[in-house]
Formats: C-alpha cells, structure tokens, sequence
C-alpha cells in the first residue's frame, strides 16, 4: 500500500519564539540572565533559531538580544522588526544572524491598524526585505494573519516577498482560527506559487496550534514555530514538545532537537515563568507517563507499550515511568512498590493493604508511597526505626523584609552528628536546602515534587505536604507530612521521603548500608 505519510523522512526545521512571542504571554517577564539561560536551554535542546525579541521596542531589549548574540549559540539568532527601516536596523545593530519582518495582510488588520493601501503594504514589504539581503542577512517574511488574508493578495505578497530575496516565508494563523484540514489547503495554495521555504505560526485559541502546523508540514511547511510548554500571545502557541515528538514520533520526520531535554526545558521555562505545567500537558506534563489504574499499571509493569503509545517512551523525552496510588490501585502496583523496599506480605496482608490504600485514595486524597509503606508495615508489623538514615534533631529559621531567609538545621545522619545551613528564596526553600545538605556525600537528592494544601483554610490552618524527591539513579519517593507550622511540614516530610529512598537504594544494592 502506498504511504500516505507525505512527511515521513523529511527533516523539519524548529524555530523558537519562547523569548519573543512567548514573553508576550500576559504575566510573563525574562529578566536578563533568564533570557540567557532560556537561550542556552534551548540551543541544547538544539532548536534552529532562536527569535530573541523585538529590539526597536525599548534599550533593554536591544540589550538583550545583542547579549544573547553574544552567547555565540549554535542557533541562528533571529531579532523581529515591522517592515520599516529603524526595526530592521535595530536588529542589524544588535549582530542578528536572521531578521523576522512581519506585515499585516488581512484586511481586518489592514483597515483597522496598519492603515495602508495594499501597493503600500507590498512596497513596504520588498523594501524590508531588500534592506536586510543588502546587509548580508537572512530574512524571514511573515504575512501577519495570513489565514484571514485574502487569498489572492496572500499569494501577491508571497510571490513579491519571494522576488525581493526572502529566505523563508512564514504564513501566521495569527488569531488561531483554522482547523487543520483548511490549513492544509492554504499552505498548499502558497506552496504551489512560491519556491521559497515556507514556515508557520499557529496560536492555540481553540486548542489546534500543534493539530495546524502539522497540517502545515503535511503540505510542504518545512519549519515551524513554537514555544516552550505553548507559552504566547492569549492562549500561546504551538507547543515545542508536542510538535517535535508528533514529527519523530507519527510522522516519522527528523528535527534537530534533541528530544531528552524536551522536560528539563519545560521545567526550566515552569520556574521562570511561575507557570504551572499542568499535569495533563502531553509529553512534559507530570501524568504524561503515570499509571494508577490497576490494569493498566499491571500492562506497563509487564510490557510499557501494553498503555503507553510505544513510539514515544519517558526515556525518549527525559521523563520518568510512575506507577500512583490511589482508589483505583491494583495488587500489581502495590506488589511492586513494597518489594522496592523490601516488604513482603502474604496473601491476606496484600490484601488488607490494597483495601487500605484503595480507601484513602477513595477520600480524595493523594497517597503517597510513604503513606503505602507505613500502611504495610502496620499490616506486616514490619517495622524497621534502624533504617532511618536520618533523625531530626533541630529546626530553627530566620526569615524577614531586611534578611535573606536562613535556615539551620541538626540531625542525626547514620548516627552521626551533623549540622547545616543553608539560605533560601524563603523559610521553606532554606530549610529544605540545609535537609538536602545534610545528604550530599550519601546522595544526590532532587526535589521533583512539592505540594501544599492548607487543611482548615485559615491561617492557623494545618499544612498538609506532599514531597516527591529523586535520587541520581532515577529512584524516587513520594512522602506527606501535615503540621500547624508550614516549615515542619515540609521539612517533615522531606525526612520522610528522604528515608524511605535511602531505604529503596539499600534494597536495590543488595540491602547493604544506608
Ligand atoms: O502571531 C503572529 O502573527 C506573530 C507574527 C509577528 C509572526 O506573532
Ligand atoms: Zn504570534
């Protein structure tokens, strides 16, 4: 049978508008050293370019580009400019290896915003494109709301575009309004009247960012914009992760980007935008390879295509496979989570222990594994103190409006006596970082996870937290603990979860020393 994938073995370029498109997010600001750290993170994942921002906007901006020009990245550097001189020269100024010129082409935008007359519009555009070849630089034309552009004009403008020098030719679903199979159509119309690389922009208005640029691509798009975790304009963009691993992954196409550092970007771009991922974010989000119902978690255990797609594995995009308690638990999971720590039970007590854990999962509550090991030691009578590598002797913060928040803290590790303090963002960061200290010769320990709920909701409620941690071999533990002081909570159940990893790792290396 003939293959319909038109896509397949084709290599797709990425360009990445994270610092440009995706600042414009309402909310979100870079300081400098973010933009440059989002710059390095992203040359590693290996995008083609890398559209800094706009520097005629403000000095800073100019700044900033020209600083990350300086980074000598692998990445082309793109700067964006109107169609006018000063924008392009601003972005010439700061050593852009790629000049972004856009244009409005739609009629809504043309009457409303831009004011000109088509002639006007296509003269500007030629202009712009002539004045960046003259300087040796490559230039991409966007025809800003191409998808509500007249086709007629949109083909004029393309073609003057591909005359005047254009390197690529990028075609915007500006305000997010197509469907797939109507993009298709209007890449194809482009594509048939201009040689010239063509590229697209989708916003996610209606959610069909991703499901438009691969529409795109399977109609001659050779590169495609996108933002780390869709971040941009509204409702943002396409998606970096989610177009690169559809292309590997379904089409069978090639990229540049290095796929494993597709979550650690994801993370880094969480942080600085103080934008939650959220769980259900294909590919990056935390469920993206989590498995709670026992049939499925029973299939995964066994063989991880049995419930996942296969063709996209955790390993593949820097993930991690997790098995999660809770009211739908099977006896498969739970078997598997008490033998990483060495508890065995019997039938009865597998049991007993699986209607536990299905009963508080039932309560709407998150169990974590250290709620199950706690549960099966009470059901075994299992119940070992000697392996808690840590004991907690002594918390004290210091936090204010003049101080950085320190935390110190004392505890017994193996028995011996150590101390540790550490500085934070806040009371909670610096105690937990003076715990993590306490382990480093032991273990490199990372917070994966950390979540807290106020139980009464006021503000002598009770903290309720939960702490995922992992060691450098990718074991990992989930632990809650709840107290009236936030601090404790959190330091409690980092203790906890600290614990039970040291005993998993002592388990896993033969049960020897902690
Ligand atoms: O959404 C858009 O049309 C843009 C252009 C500048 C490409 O961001
Ligand atoms: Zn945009």
């Amino acid at each position: 049978m003939k293959d319909a994938n038109t896509v397949r073995g084709k290599h797709i370029k990425i360009f990445d508008t994270t610092l440009r498109d995706g600042e414009q997010a309402p909310g979100v600001t870079f300081t400098l050293d973010d933009k440059i750290t989002i710059a390095r993170q992203l040359d590693k994942l290996g995008v083609n370019v890398i559209e800094a921002g706009t520097p005629i906007t403000s000095k800073e901006e100019k700044e900033s580009v020209g600083a990350i020009v300086a980074e000598n990245l692998d990445a082309d550097i793109a700067g964006l400019a109107r169609v006018l001189i000063p924008d392009i020269d601003a972005c010439i100024d700061c050593g852009v290896d790629l000049v972004h010129v856009f244009v409005s082409t739609s009629d809504v935008q043309i009457e409303h915003t831009i004011k000109k007359t088509k002639p006007e519009i296509i003269e500007l555009s030629v202009e712009a494109i002539q004045h960046v070849k003259e300087h040796g630089l490559k230039c991409l034309f966007s025809a800003m709301d191409a998808t509500r552009t007249e086709e007629s004009f949109l083909h004029k403008i393309c073609l003057a575009a591909e005359k005047a020098g254009a390197d690529t030719i990028n075609l915007p679903d500006t305000v997010g309004i197509m469907i797939p199979f109507r993009m298709h159509k209007l890449v194809e119309g482009v594509r048939k009247k201009v040689k010239t690389p063509l590229d697209v922009h989708c916003h996610n208005d209606f959610g069909l960012a991703v499901a438009n640029s691969l529409a795109a691509v399977e109609a001659g798009a050779t590169q495609v914009q996108v933002t780390v975790n869709g971040i941009g304009e509204r409702a943002g963009n396409a998606d970096l992760a989610e177009v690169v691993m559809s292309l590997h992954s379904i089409y069978c196409a090639t990229t540049d980007i290095k796929t494993q550092y597709l979550v650690e970007a994801a993370k880094l771009l969480e942080r600085l935008t103080g934008c939650r991922i959220p769980p259900f974010q294909p590919v990056v989000g935390e469920n993206a390879f989590s498995h709670e119902s026992g049939i499925h978690a029973h299939g995964v255990i066994k063989k991880s295509d049995t419930f996942e797609p296969g063709i996209m594995t955790p390993e593949m995009v820097g993930h991690r496979r997790k098995i999660v308690l809770g009211k739908h638990t099977g006896r498969h999971s739970v078997e598997q989570k008490l033998s990483e720590v060495g508890i065995t039970a019997t039938e009865a007590q597998l049991n007993e222990i699986l209607l536990r854990v299905k009963e508080l999962g039932g309560k709407g509550k998150r169990v974590t594994d250290a709620d199950l090991y706690t549960i099966a030691e009470v059901v075994t009578g299992e119940v070992d103190r000697e392996m808690q590598t840590i004991i907690l002797q002594e918390v004290s913060v210091m936090t204010g409006n003049r101080m950085t928040p320190t935390a110190v803290v004392k505890a017994l590790v193996n028995g011996e006596e150590r101390l540790s303090a550490q500085a934070g963002v806040g009371p909670v960061d610096a105690a937990l970082k003076s715990v993590q200290s306490l382990m480093r010769e032991l273990a490199f320990i990372t917070l994966t996870d950390f979540h807290i709920d106020a139980i009464t909701g006021g503000s002598d409620s009770l903290a309720d937290v939960i702490i995922g941690i992992e060691d450098e071999d990718g074991s990992s533990v989930t632990a809650r603990a709840a107290s009236d002081d936030i601090v404790m909570a959190s330091v409690d159940a980092l203790v906890n979860a600290i614990n039970r990893l040291m005993l998993k790792r002592s388990i896993r290396n033969g049960g020897k020393s902690k």
